[in-house]
């Protein structure tokens, strides 16, 4: 049987090669993401995406479990091949730490009603205690370069109307409304609306 926790962190053929997006004398370092690292990419999900409940001591091993095995479920399909870039930072006398990551899919054309074959992020987060550091700058930027080099040109990603930080951190990236794009579970919860947005990649690459 194949090992699915290879085909959620395998780079896509060609492998794709990451440029440094940190400063040189950064302690961070940004990579693909590896089979091992799914256990941590689901705990740090976990703390940065809350979830639905938050009672009792299990709940956030449940939560975490669930995430986890979220991510092993869409590994599986292998008409959506997506990586996950990762931040890591060290710790003295432990392997370094996963503080950052996101996920990059490629779509067919015709999904979500886009025209286009594109790339889609989702599921950026950065451990809070590493937050204000242009870790998810440096992130999006490496996005960007994983798109080029599979030869598309637009990035979209979906946000919630009221998550005033994630908004600020596009905007001030260059993404744009693509169209609001509210789906059921908003509709019966009453919750903020899903926005769409874009970027469209020039050949300079993010400032
Ligand atoms: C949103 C999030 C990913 C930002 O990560 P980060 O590493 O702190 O962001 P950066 O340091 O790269 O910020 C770059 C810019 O984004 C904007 N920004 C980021 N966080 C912000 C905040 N809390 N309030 C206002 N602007 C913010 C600022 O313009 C910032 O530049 P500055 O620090 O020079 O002012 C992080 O807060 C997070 O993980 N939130 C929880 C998960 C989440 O909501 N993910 C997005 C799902 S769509």
């Amino acid at each position: 049987m194949q090992d699915v926790r290879l085909v959620i962190m395998a780079p896509m053929n060609p492998p794709p090669r990451l440029a440094p997006v940190l400063r040189a004398d950064s302690p961070y370092r940004i990579r693909l993401g590896r089979p091992d690292d799914l256990a941590a990419v689901a705990r740090l999900m976990a703390r940065c995406f809350p979830g639905p409940l938050s009672i009792g001591t299990w709940w956030p091993a449940l939560w975490t479990h669930s995430i986890q095995d979220d991510l092993l479920r869409r590994s599986r399909q292998p008409d959506l091949p997506h990586v996950w870039l990762i931040a890591t930072c060290p710790q003295p006398g432990c392997p370094p730490q996963v503080v950052a990551a996101t996920e990059l899919s490629q779509r067919p054309a015709g999904w979500q009603r886009i025209p286009q074959a594109y790339a889609y992020l989702a599921n950026l987060a950065v451990d809070p205690a590493h937050r204000r550091r242009g870790l998810a700058q440096a992130l999006l930027a490496a996005c960007e370069m994983e798109t080029r080099q599979r030869r598309l040109t637009q990035i979209y990603l979906h946000v919630m109307a009221s998550n005033r930080p994630a908004a600020a951190l596009y905007e001030r990236v260059g993404y744009r409304l693509h169209r609001p794009d509210p789906n059921l579970w908003d509709w019966m919860t009453g919750r903020a609306t899903r926005l769409l947005l874009v970027k469209s990649l020039s050949a300079s690459p993010m400032p």
